[in-house]
């Protein structure tokens, strides 16, 4: 149509040119005509011709030199037109006005002569605008957005240590404190004058910055994702440090947190000493220092060791009770938010040479204070692990904004470690080998819709094999565990109830040995 037409032209003379043929492409079409000169064989009409523009071309024809002039229409469909390529073998030249190409004369170039034209179907006549999109183009954008990365870096890690100077400013002089306070003293008497002074569990800041400094690192007792766990020495004393990767930096901004604000000391929780951020080679490297624990993790333990049926309550209960604690709040000056754990599993579980075990991690922790009803979930975008995943969590009909279902979460996963402990314990001769939960139904590093599929889906539990249901303390720990894996997070048990439970199968089973 006209209108599309007019269109076109429009479009066509807002276009940059990027070279000489195409220039030609841009001149507008105009509907004018005029009169042309015209010679050669299509001019059956006379010498003169009307048509939207005049062309002069000349044509190699087997060796025969061609000479044509006449008019193009506006839509020219024959081969030869005002767009067709110089070559070697044709040329034309089109204008537009009365007669124009009346002394127009084109020659064709010399043979032999390397003149290069411009291809309106290959590379060269886009390659320069193709090139500078394609490569240029991005590459430049790659260098400015790795400047700015590079920037915002230096800028956070500035921020980060303006922040530590700032908490040395608070707590006076480094050189001062190691003096005064730190020189002769134990770990467990700077701790105990620091439950009595602070609001959290640690030491002051400075204090914690000075022990972190003075310690050596002496050997490497794990690794992973989250980054390494070092048994280093302090005065003497055998402390565990807890190296971050820097991926996983807001979980040691966390795990720092709570401990420094809430008190944490509780004997099936792990032990606080001190945590640390230093700048080094322009990383900034992150420090949690605890309690050592040289029996390692109940994962590691379950590998090598088997348990007796006292030894499993031992080691059951004692979970329970640090969950108990951790999922309680307590009212007071010494006092407590409640904390869901998130990421409970045999790995974040410490053993101790006592036989009881400590829950450890809480770089996933979320706090409740039911005086203001306030849930404070942190700014960790991590997610528990999914072995140990409930089902609301993996079909996402967890209620995230409600206190109660995080601890429900805690309780589907403390039903799996209860069943890991159980299968490690002997009983008329027989254990089963350490497996991980719902190892003969997932991959190892199971994906979410694995996990999914198992315990939503098809609603898979743990299998519990026969001979437990011969041992009384199996055979309670089996209906405890069942009752930690309800589909529906209400009609779980609580950590007290589960506590409890294992307090009475613990002194029934004494009372039959004083019978005995
Ligand atoms: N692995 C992780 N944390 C540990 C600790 N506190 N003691 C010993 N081994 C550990």
């Amino acid at each position: 149509t006209m209108r599309s037409v007019a269109l076109f032209s429009v479009l066509l003379s807002l276009a940059t040119p990027c070279s000489s043929s195409d220039e030609e492409v841009l001149k507008p079409v105009t509907k004018e005509e005029h009169e042309c000169v015209c010679e050669g064989s299509s001019c059956v009409t006379g010498n003169r011709c009307r048509g939207h523009q005049c062309f002069s071309s000349l044509t190699d024809s087997a060796g025969t030199m061609v000479s044509q002039k006449g008019c193009f229409k506006v839509y020219e469909q024959s081969t030869l037109t005002c767009k067709t390529p110089p070559s070697r073998d044709q040329i034309v030249e089109c204008c537009q006005g009365h007669l124009c190409n009346m002394n127009i004369t084109v020659q064709l170039p010399p043979k032999g002569t390397t003149q290069h034209y411009p291809q309106y179907n290959g590379l060269s006549t886009y390659s320069v605008t193709t090139l500078v999109t394609v490569i240029v183009v991005p590459i430049i954008a790659l260098i400015f957005f790795s400047a700015v990365a590079v920037f915002v870096f230096r800028r956070i890690h500035r921020n980060q240590m303006e922040r530590l100077t700032t908490r040395d400013a608070e707590y006076g002089t480094i050189d001062g404190l190691i003096a005064s306070n730190v020189g002769e003293s134990t770990l467990a008497d700077l701790l105990d004058h620091s439950c009595t002074s602070g609001s959290g569990s640690g030491l002051p800041f400075l204090v914690q910055r000075t022990v972190a400094r003075q310690i050596t690192l002496n050997e490497c007792v794990g690794k992973g994702r989250y980054g390494e766990v070092w048994r280093g020495q302090w005065q003497g004393e055998s402390v565990a440090v807890k190296i971050f990767s820097s991926r996983d930096e807001k979980s040691w901004f966390r795990e720092t947190e709570i401990y420094n604000t809430v008190l944490l000391r509780h004997e099936n929780i792990l032990g606080f000493i001190a945590s640390d951020m230093t700048s080094r080679n322009s990383s900034t490297q992150l420090w949690l220092i605890t309690h050592f624990h040289e029996m390692g993790s109940l994962y590691d333990y379950l590998q090598l060791s088997t348990l007796d049926a006292p030894g499993c309550l031992r080691m059951a209960l004692s979970i329970a009770s640090g969950l108990a604690h951790l999922h309680v709040e307590i009212f007071g000056t010494q006092g407590k938010p409640a904390i869901a754990h998130r990421d409970l599993k045999s790995k974040n579980i410490l053993v101790k040479k006592n036989g009881q075990c400590c829950i450890a991690d809480l770089g996933l922790a979320v706090m409740h204070f039911q005086d203001t009803n306030e849930l404070d979930v942190g700014n960790n975008p991590k997610v528990g692990t999914k072995r140990y995943m409930a089902p609301e969590v993996l079909d996402d009909s967890i209620q995230m904004d409600s206190f109660e279902s995080y601890k429900r979460v805690d309780i589907w996963a403390l039903g799996l470690v209860l069943w890991e402990i159980a299968r490690r314990t002997v009983s008329n001769g027989i254990v089963e080998d350490y497996k991980p939960p719902f190892h003969d139904v997932v991959p190892s590093d199971p994906s979410f819709e694995d996990m999914k599929k198992v315990v939503c889906v098809d609603q898979q539990r743990p299998n519990i094999p026969n001979r437990w249901f011969s041992d009384l303390t199996l055979t309670s720990m089996a209906k405890l565990m069942k009752e930690c894996w309800y589909q529906n997070p209400s009609a779980r048990l609580t950590a007290l109830r589960i506590k409890k439970t294992l307090t009475k199968i613990d002194n029934s089973l004494d009372k039959i040995k004083t019978d005995i």
